[in-house]
């Protein structure tokens, strides 16, 4: 290969379809053999001439691979990434990605920016949407299930390659806003940010992206730390990795490279193998090598990154598609996205046992902006699924029980500051003996570069609610929303409470089934949840500090407004104005019933390394319906050569058990998996004192406690 056919497989470009912007320049690049990739090229038309160009008329026929944000759902739309996350349930993960992946590959998309890794404490970050929630646990079970449902066998033509993203830090975005800078110290980042890309390296993943953030003052997109010694020497990972959207040459106004042909050299000298939509490797990497700035040989690991990549997606055996438009929106597909939005469900709070409702002797108002807002349930990340396949919750309870449902939207959007149609909302209402108030953010407020300072419900749809609750009806909360939402001021107006994050083309049959009791909750927070944006960033993994708030000296404000509660708890770790809760905790969530957790032994008293703790416990389903529970275990490393969480997630399960069964669950801990990176920077089980607990969240359950010499 010339030194312009290497730079060229280097370079992946933007452009739209044939007539609407693809231009002589890029299809003379392409003949050249000039470009490695396009992104979001999604016409049948426009990918077989390009490929047939790159194949048939460029020097070594290499192929194009062609790439697209394909994140939760290519046509038929799963849940948001965090609404997955939220069923605590792989195997529905790896299905819904295998399904984005045949719709997607289709197509004629070979390539996802997905799965997001990023770690998440903060929910006025708008990208964590799209994130797997705080915990590294969870998150790399997670990542496992997504890189196998999207990259199946990756050389057959459903095969979709997959890409780890974004590697590393920006989840951890300062104060919560996008792009911002990561400040993350080397045991934290080891214990708990690197840790589902480490699984998705594990797991076969494909490809990486840098991230537009800096880590600790270097870009990540220039960071040879991140890219070379723990990527590739540490990990071992022989995949291509690609930049973020411009960021080579956002690595100008970082104050981190002079120009552009200084942000190409270090990004190749960092490891980067590929550059998105910018040029500096196209403008600038032949000068680079020739005046021996950087050497040819840097250039080859580059190259051959991405062509052992595309030898292993069949691409050159196999280099079009065959493109089958009638599997979108397959029925298998609806029914899998239906259960998925199913199992993210969230049953938040249910007062007197309001929920399951029953339709057919109960008159329902249903009002709020998110009841029948086919394009807002689909979420963030959503370019190819179209909102007339949405099933809404209007569409839904009216086909089921029309005579007894009274609609009214009340806010035409969640933003909407008009009281124009309250008078109508509340006339359905006062006819109503339920209230159903379906509200939330609208899809384009989470997502990328939609952070809020304020996580209240926007608008006035609080106003409403207020208004609502003075008629002294019944009312259920449903949320749709792309992060929790903070509910302080209204949580004593809601008997009811489901979180139904952004739950895609199925959202309303899955809610109707929620609500009607064909099926009971079985979602789990998989992020802590405020009472107030001030507490953020809040997770449950936290440090103690030396003086931590404790339960003996924590007075419930659960049913106290925010604002009102002024109290101190002592030279403390707390908000005199919030306490120290979090308004539900990581892994929280309730069901039709009730489940009792008891006599719980361990195998020993003390492990070595080398053993496994083994768990039981009695799991009993003490209420009337069947249910499915989410048991969680969780560990605490009582004291470290760096000071350790107060708990973290070593394991959980889902448990189904018919109303009244009890059953004897058993738990396998290897005790290597309590290794953490430590003072000395090694991986290691530190021998000391833990404590051990199983139960339905973070904090509740039973502990016991073990040692490790
Ligand atoms: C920027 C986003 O940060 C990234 O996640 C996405 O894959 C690219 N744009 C391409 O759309």
């Amino acid at each position: 290969m010339t030194l312009e056919e290497k730079i060229g497989q280097t370079s992946q470009r933007g452009t739209s379809s044939m007539g609407k912007g693809l231009s002589e320049e890029l299809i003379t690049k392409v003949r050249k053999g000039e470009i490695g990739s396009f992104l979001n090229v999604t016409d049948s038309q426009t990918i077989n001439f390009l490929q047939k160009t790159a194949v048939e008329e460029s020097p070594n026929g290499i192929p194009l691979i062609f790439a697209r944000d394909v994140i939760h759902g290519f046509k038929t739309i799963f849940p948001i990434p965090l609404g997955q996350a939220a069923t605590w349930n792989p195997d529905l993960i790896e299905k819904g990605s295998r399904i984005a992946a045949i719709e997607a590959t289709a197509s004629g998309i070979r390539w996802t920016f997905a799965p997001m890794l990023d770690i998440a404490r903060d929910s006025r970050w708008g990208r964590i949407a799209e994130s797997p929630g705080e915990d590294p646990f969870l998150a790399s079970k997670f990542t496992e299930a997504y890189i196998k449902g999207f990259q199946g066998d990756l050389s057959s033509p459903t095969g979709m390659l997959a890409c780890a993203k974004h590697f590393v830090g920006y989840g951890a975005a300062e104060g919560g806003r996008d792009y911002n800078i990561a400040i993350i110290h080397e045991q934290l980042l080891h214990n708990v940010y690197l840790k589902p890309f480490e699984a998705a390296v594990k797991s076969g993943v494909g490809s990486f992206m840098s991230s537009f953030n800096e880590l600790n003052g270097v870009p990540a997109t220039g960071n040879k730390y991140l890219l070379k010694t723990i990527l590739r020497n540490t990990w071992g990972f022989d995949g291509l990795v690609v930049s973020d959207w411009n960021s080579v040459t956002e690595m100008i106004p970082h104050g981190f490279a002079a120009d552009e042909k200084h942000a190409a050299m270090l990004s190749a000298n960092a490891g980067l193998d590929m550059e998105m939509t910018s040029t500096a490797y196209e403008d600038h990497l032949k000068n680079l090598i020739e005046s021996g700035v950087i050497a040819e040989s840097q250039l080859d690991d580059m190259v051959r990154n991405i062509l052992r990549v595309k030898l292993k997606m069949g691409l050159f055996e196999q280099p079009y598609t065959r493109f089958n438009h009638s599997i979108f929106y397959d029925e298998k597909h609806l029914v899998s996205a239906k259960q998925t939005a199913i199992e993210s469900i969230v049953l938040l709070k249910n007062y007197n046992n309001l929920l399951p409702l029953d339709f057919k002797n109960q008159k329902i108002a249903l009002i709020g902006p998110l009841a029948d807002a086919p394009h807002e349930q689909l979420g963030t990340w959503v370019f190819d699924g179209e909102s007339e396949h949405t099933q809404t919750l209007k569409m839904s309870l009216s086909e089921a029980y029309g005579k007894n449902l009274m609609f009214s939207k009340g806010l035409a959007f969640s933003r909407d500051s008009l009281t124009d149609k309250f008078d109508e909302a509340l006339e359905i209402a006062r006819k109503s003996d339920v209230i159903i108030f379906a509200g939330g953010e609208e899809a384009i407020l989470s997502g990328e570069a939609h952070s809020r300072a304020n996580i209240d419900l926007p608008g006035i749809q609080e106003e409403l609610i207020h208004k609502l609750a003075k008629l002294g009806k019944p009312i259920v909360l449903i949320i749709m929303a792309g992060r929790p939402i903070t509910i302080s001021n209204i949580y004593n107006e809601a008997d009811a409470i489901l979180m139904a994050w952004h739950p895609g083309t199925m959202g309303g049959p899955a809610l109707k089934d929620i609500l009607n009791g064909e099926t009971s909750p079985s979602g789990r927070l998989p992020v802590t949840w405020p009472k107030t944006s001030g507490q953020e960033p809040i997770y449950y993994n936290h440090k103690n500090t030396g003086r931590p708030a404790s339960e003996e000296s924590f007075v419930a404000i659960d049913d106290i407004p925010v604002g009102a509660w002024q109290s101190s708890l002592g030279n403390t770790s707390h908000y005199l104005d919030a306490g120290y809760q979090p308004m539900f905790p990581f892994g929280f969530g309730l069901t039709y019933s009730t489940f009792e957790y008891s006599e719980m032994t361990l195998n020993k008293a003390s492990f070595s390394i080398m053993d496994s703790v083994l768990i039981t416990f009695k799991l009993t389903n003490t209420g009337k319906a069947e249910a499915t529970e989410v048991v969680q275990y969780y560990v605490q490393d009582i004291t470290g050569s760096i000071t350790r969480p107060v708990r973290e997630l070593v394991g959980f399960s889902r448990v189904t058990l018919k109303a009244g069964e009890s059953r004897e669950v058993t738990y396998t801990l290897p005790v290597e998996n309590l290794k953490f990176y430590n003072i000395d920077k090694e991986w290691v089980v530190e021998p000391g004192d833990f404590n051990i607990w199983v139960g339905p969240n973070c904090q509740e359950g039973l502990k016991s406690s073990f040692v490790v010499d």
